[in-house]
């Protein structure tokens, strides 16, 4: 089953009185479970095309099929995307006056869980990736590494079945990256979630399902 069909997207940016045209007329479709790495140079529209899957930038025009609904059709919004897609920002971007566990709590309210329910779950994922003595730590107390898993225990506290990731190693060290690339690549694997990976990062080309380059417009596969 598909869980991502983009068909014929395009996406212009308009910067004052010009209009750039960042992504031309891309298709793409990544089924349940599948792992593909989407890689480019910088400021060729990766997180742009992230940002459009994930329901936060409409495209110019084209179709944007996830999980069988349009994203920017109807009443989605936050909740809907607090549901199904779980986002690991290129920044972390986490809320630095919160800690950890508020942080990852937050996503789980926003998608209306009861606090007593998503704590327990909260508590187990933190076990699971290794960061639970720093669950009270403010954001900027934590190294580069624990703040990446703070970010990815927020994108799947809802359990959705969607991971979008722009970057999460990109200020890792080459251990630590490749851990968080196991580790996303057996979210697919084990959990079953569809996960797209923008990344620079060369050592991980088609070390999953399927590996893409967004280049000038085009997005082809390697
Ligand atoms: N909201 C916006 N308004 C205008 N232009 C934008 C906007 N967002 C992105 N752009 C432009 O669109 C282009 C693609 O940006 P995008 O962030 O998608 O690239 P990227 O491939 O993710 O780059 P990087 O590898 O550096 O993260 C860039 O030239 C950027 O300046
Ligand atoms: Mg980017």
């Amino acid at each position: 089953m598909s869980a991502i069909t983009l068909s014929n997207v395009s996406k212009e940016y308009t910067d004052g009185l010009v209009n750039r045209t960042v992504i031309k007329n891309l298709s793409i479709e990544v089924s349940s479970n599948q792992f593909i790495t989407i890689h480019g140079p910088s400021g060729n529209g990766k997180s742009t095309l992230l940002k459009m899957i994930s329901g936060l930038i409409q495209p110019t025009s084209g179709t944007c099929v996830i999980l069988g609904a349009n994203p920017y059709k109807g009443q989605k919004g936050v909740k809907w995307r607090a549901k199904n897609i779980g986002y690991i920002f290129q920044n972390h971007y986490l809320l630095p006056e919160l800690t950890a566990l508020e942080n990852v709590l937050y996503m789980g309210a926003l998608a209306g869980w009861k606090k007593k329910i998503i704590l327990p779950r909260a508590k187990q994922i933190f076990d699971y990736l290794s960061i639970s003595k720093q669950h009270n730590s403010l954001p900027e107390t934590l190294s580069g590494g624990e703040r990446q898993r703070v970010a990815i225990a927020r994108a799947i506290i809802n359990d959705p079945p969607i991971l979008l990731a722009d970057e999460p190693t990109a200020s890792l060290d080459r251990d630590r990256a490749d851990e968080l690339f196991d580790l996303l690549l057996e979210m697919s694997k084990k959990q079953g979630k569809t996960v797209v990976m923008v990344t620079h990062d060369e050592r991980y080309r088609n070390k999953g399902d399927a590996s893409y380059l967004l280049s000038g417009q085009i997005l082809e596969k390697y």
